[in-house]
């Protein structure tokens, strides 16, 4: 079975104190998970450490960056590099969430070196992609999706594009409560799927997981990833509350 994924983006909030709180309120659930699952949580750079050290020993469970720089090292100031990440045995990173596309100006071929640069040391990247209102109104919302995978992921070999993950996540969604219907979600899995079947190989295709974000909560996380095609979620501010958080990891495939 495909991977399934709960993957908690904590983006920028919390306490250092606040985030050992809540995953320790998320661990003494003591959720097993089963062999094709992952819980994972993308933290705040100064608490990576922090939590890999709670997630030890817990099985499936990992801690992941919220992003990494495109540039290897050097005079970089106040980048994060992909190595430092993997001296600190981080094995996620999220990446091109739509956030850091619009207030970091991050371009799809900024996100392509970011994600070369993961894969290079063996993280693996948790590539977002998502259409804001104006092109879904349009109606033209699975072209410009397409559009961000093959600008960023293209270029990648078969052996490759297996080592990521791609978080769908509809900027309309992000934050607003309002989520996608399934009916929207799993028409856009699907068409991401089918893109990638199409450049590399069916195998290939139903090999990677395709996250749903954008309003995820305790109350829809069931229904919406038991969709074909959704292989679990990227969560905001539901992943904030220990309770909700949990309840959604249990509500994996
Ligand atoms: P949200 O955020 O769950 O708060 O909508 C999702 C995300 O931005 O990853």
């Amino acid at each position: 079975m495909r991977q399934q994924i709960a993957a908690a983006n904590w983006k920028m909030n919390l306490t250092y104190q606040q985030g050992e709180e809540l995953l320790d309120t998320i661990l003494a659930e003591d959720i097993t998970l089963s062999t094709h699952q992952r819980a994972v949580f993308a933290v705040p750079f100064p608490y990576l450490t922090m939590a890999q050290l709670r997630l030890a020993g817990k099985k499936h469970y990992a801690a992941a960056a919220q992003n990494c720089s495109d540039k290897k090292s050097g005079a970089y100031t106040g980048e994060v590099s992909a190595e430092m990440l993997k001296s600190i045995h981080i094995q996620y990173c999220v990446l091109g969430h739509s956030e850091r596309r619009e207030y970091f100006s991050e371009q799809n071929d900024t996100l392509a070196h970011k994600t070369a640069i993961c894969l290079a040391n063996g993280i693996t990247p948790i590539f977002c992609c998502g259409e804001p209102l104006a092109i879904r109104e349009a109606g033209i919302q699975t072209g410009f999706v397409e559009t961000q995978l093959k600008e960023s992921l293209f270029q990648f070999s078969e052996e490759e594009i297996r080592k990521i993950v791609i978080a769908y996540e509809p900027i309309w969604a992000i934050g607003t409560g309002k989520t996608a219907s399934a009916h929207q979600a799993q028409e856009m899995h699907a068409h991401i799927r089918a893109t990638l079947a199409a450049k590399y190989s069916p195998a290939t295709a139903n090999h990677i997981p395709i996250l749903y974000g954008g309003s995820v909560k305790a109350g829809n996380a069931a229904e919406l990833f038991a969709l074909p095609d959704v292989d679990g979620g990227l969560v905001g501010g539901a992943s904030l509350v220990a309770a909700d958080f949990a309840q959604i990891i249990r509500a994996l495939k």
